[in-house]
């Protein structure tokens, strides 16, 4: 069996989505839904009430009266946000684990994540884009593939370092040479399987190679500069992290300046202390 047939293995099983999403999920599709459905639905998992509930009421929402209840809770954030909010509190305890192959302490990935989803959508906000809750979601799910590929990265150590120094390949080429998938493809199927939709799946499967992306070029860049910046602060580094470069077409694309780019690394430094509250 290939690396690449053990990987699609993998996928199957990390694919699996707890039964709580599922059903939120269904409730998405529904434009119609009563939130008195979704609040049934949250009430009887304290943590994740709590957690909603903190979210409606934080700064980072731009809150600005405080809401007691879980349902005005829920009718502040919307149905995808809630939804996105449970997704990544799922997610988010699968990204605490160290990663030996990648040379991630615990907690590293979960940080160098959100620090890409916060800085994404600042860019975005700078921008005056909207949905910004799904560059948000993108940028927290970008390197999920990680998790796929450690085990395989840690037992091919020797033959990645042949491979990048005969070569002279950047990282995510030489995951593909070596296993036959890179962990931006991994992680795109998974988000594929959870049926996020392709724009947000684009932004994980381009976000080390945006110019190839064929559509969604603003969600991808977003993503792809999100994860950079976190690179530069030192964020999630491990041990291969410096070998991704900037792509120049993305802030091209995106009319950004420097000054763009360190007003967005300094915003997302504050903001980043909230939400480790939330999402840890
Ligand atoms: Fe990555």
């Amino acid at each position: 069996m290939t690396f690449r047939d053990q990987i699609e293995q993998h996928i199957d099983h990390f694919a699996e989505m707890p039964p709580l999403c599922q059903r939120l999920l269904g409730y998405l599709e529904d434009p119609d839904v009563d939130f008195k459905v979704i609040r049934d639905t949250i009430q009887y998992d304290p943590g994740l009430t709590a957690n909603v509930l903190k979210l409606a009421n934080s700064v980072y929402f731009g809150a600005v009266q405080e809401v007691a209840s879980l349902q005005a809770a829920l009718v502040r954030l919307g149905t995808r946000r809630i939804f996105e909010l449970v997704l990544s509190l799922n997610v988010s305890g699968r990204l605490v684990p160290a990663l030996p192959g990648y040379g991630l302490e615990a907690n590293e990935l979960l940080r160098h994540s959100i620090w890409t989803a916060v800085a994404a959508q600042e860019l975005a906000g700078l921008l005056g884009m909207k949905d910004v809750d799904t560059v948000f979601t993108a940028g927290l799910l970008h390197d999920i593939g990680l998790l796929l590929l450690d085990p395989f990265i840690a037992e091919q150590h020797e033959r990645f370092g042949q491979v990048m120094d005969e070569q002279s390949m950047a990282f995510d080429q030489a995951e593909k040479e070596v296993l036959g998938m890179d962990h931006a493809e991994a992680g795109a199927r998974i988000l594929e399987r959870w049926n996020l939709g392709a724009a947000m799946a684009a932004a994980v499967r381009w976000h080390h190679a945006p110019d190839a992306a064929e559509e969604n070029h603003s969600l991808v860049y977003l993503v792809h500069l999100g994860d950079m910046l976190a690179l530069s602060e030192g964020v999630g580094t491990g041990i291969y992290g410096l070998q991704f470069s900037v792509s120049p077409e993305s802030v091209r694309a995106l009319g950004l300046k420097k000054h763009h780019l360190e007003y967005t690394a300094s915003k997302t430094l504050d903001k980043m202390r909230e939400l480790e509250n939330i999402l840890t």
